[in-house]
């Protein structure tokens, strides 16, 4: 993702659509480890819809790929994937996906520097970066199987620990399944297991 400095460079620069980048090959490579044969898989914020389809490409798994965006819809459609447009997950039904993967808009930005368009969307993660992060926690866990996982990438801009201590409290254990440092940030990919009821 950009640095935040450059974001006010890189208005109407970009199109209305998140393309790959360095986070979206992270996670791709997490998510197609962590997809069998047979998985139901589901991808909140596709953006061009590249995830999904290395996804889609790699294993025989139902890949539906969802995104708020009308025109990320459009190019994730063009790629011939199944595509719903969603606000994260509420349109799905409970326990209906073995994994669900989610690249967020993360940067911090600050709210009187905001911009109000699709790239915005994309990349800004409000003053903390975890905008999104947080209802995406409370959410999820209802739409997912009980032997599924969440694969979540994270930035240190956003703090990891912050992050694994909200999926706790959203009844998640998290490991970091992959890791890349950059010059102004570290990068992981968080893989979620739901934590059964303690029965002891
Ligand atoms: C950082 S981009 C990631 C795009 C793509 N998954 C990738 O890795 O290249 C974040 C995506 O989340 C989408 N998004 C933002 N808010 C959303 C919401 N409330 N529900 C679903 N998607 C959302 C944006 O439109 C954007 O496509």
């Amino acid at each position: 993702m950009a640095r935040p400095d450059d974001l006010a460079e890189r208005r109407g620069l970009e199109t209305d659509v998140y393309q790959p980048a360095e986070d979206s090959a992270l996670l791709a490579s997490a998510t197609v480890e962590a997809v069998e044969a047979g998985d139901a898989v589901l991808e909140v914020g596709t953006g061009s819809g590249w995830v999904a389809a290395q996804v889609r490409e790699t294993r025989e798994a139902r890949v539906i790929a969802a995104d708020v965006n009308p025109h990320a819809c459009r190019q994730a459609r063009d790629r011939g994937l199944e595509v719903v447009r969603a606000d994260l997950v509420s349109p799905f039904r409970t326990d209906s996906f073995d994994v669900v993967t989610f690249n967020p808009p993360y940067l911090p930005t600050d709210p009187d520097n905001e911009w109000d368009d699709w790239m915005e969307a994309a990349l800004s993660g409000g003053e903390t970066g975890r905008r999104l992060v947080e209802p995406f926690l409370e959410e999820v866990g209802r739409v997912l199987a009980s032997s599924g996982c969440v694969l979540l990438l994270v930035s240190s801009l956003t703090d990891r620990e912050v992050v694994e201590s909200i999926a706790a409290d959203a009844g998640f254990e998290t490991e970091a399944v992959r890791e890349e440092s950059y010059p102004f940030e570290t990068l992981w990919v968080l893989r979620l297991f739901p934590v059964g009821p303690d029965t002891s």
